[in-house]
């Protein structure tokens, strides 16, 4: 979700307007994602770099990440939507940390829609944790360290556990690049990238995203003629 600050300074706000209008572009994209019949939703809301951004900008999105957890908890459960989430929470204020297990554990129990907000996230610091995750559990005799795990061995210790791989990453405001965004979940992801800023993303621009999507043929390592076989 990218663009809010241009978004703002472009219609001579301030960026936490942008940040604000951008919350709008989330609620609308989830319920737009579920009633096209996607179960998963993975929202970058705030990355492990996004710490330097300056102390008046971080304070305002952790403002708004209180509001939207407190407004939105009934839509959640109303829809019975599963609130979970990737990355790190402990630096984050209490308040907010109570907050998002409290809706998580509200939700736990619904399997039919997830929406995963990643925060305090980064894949780097992912795959660094999973890996001491691992070692731990091959010191302690759980596991036996001989030989290298299989991929749905280790991806367990990834805080994506449980979850599937991403079929498809929209990136908005024209950035062409992951910025340490599920970097081994997205081996096989298409990527759609729009020059549309978040808050505009509406109904019409993730339609484009999935028409996008439904037009890619996913080989995943094979070749187009056994696609083809395998689909008639
Ligand atoms: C993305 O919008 C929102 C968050 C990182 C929370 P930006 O704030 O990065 O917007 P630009 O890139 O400055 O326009
Ligand atoms: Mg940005």
């Amino acid at each position: 979700m990218d663009g809010n600050g241009r978004w703002a300074e472009s219609r001579g706000k301030a960026r936490s307007e942008g940040h604000l209008a951008g919350t709008e572009a989330v609620i609308r994209t989830v319920e737009n994602a579920f009633r096209a019949g996607i179960q998963c939703v993975t929202l970058y809301a705030f990355s492990s770099e996004n710490w330097n951004r300056p102390a008046e900008e971080i304070q305002a999105l952790m403002g708004l990440m209180l509001r939207f957890l407190a407004e939105q908890k009934n839509l959640f459960i109303k829809n019975k939507i599963r609130l979970r989430t990737i990355g790190d929470l402990s630096p984050f204020p209490e308040a907010i940390r109570e907050a998002v297990e409290a809706v998580k554990a509200e939700t736990s129990a619904f399997s039919e829609h997830t929406v995963a907000v990643a925060l305090n996230y980064g894949a780097r610091d992912e795959v660094l944790r999973a890996a001491q995750l691992y070692a731990t559990d091959v010191r302690s005799g759980k596991l036996s360290g001989d030989t290298a795990p299989a991929w749905e061995q280790f991806s367990k210790y990834l805080w994506t556990d449980g979850m599937p791989d991403p079929d498809l990453i929209v990136r908005t405001s024209g950035e062409i690049r992951l910025s340490n965004f599920l970097l081994l979940q997205a081996a096989y992801a298409e990527l759609y990238f729009t020059d549309v800023l978040w808050p505009d993303f509406d109904k019409a621009e993730l339609d484009k995203a999935l028409a996008f999507y439904a037009s890619r043929e996913r080989r995943f390592g094979k070749t187009s003629a056994q696609i083809q076989k395998d689909e008639h």
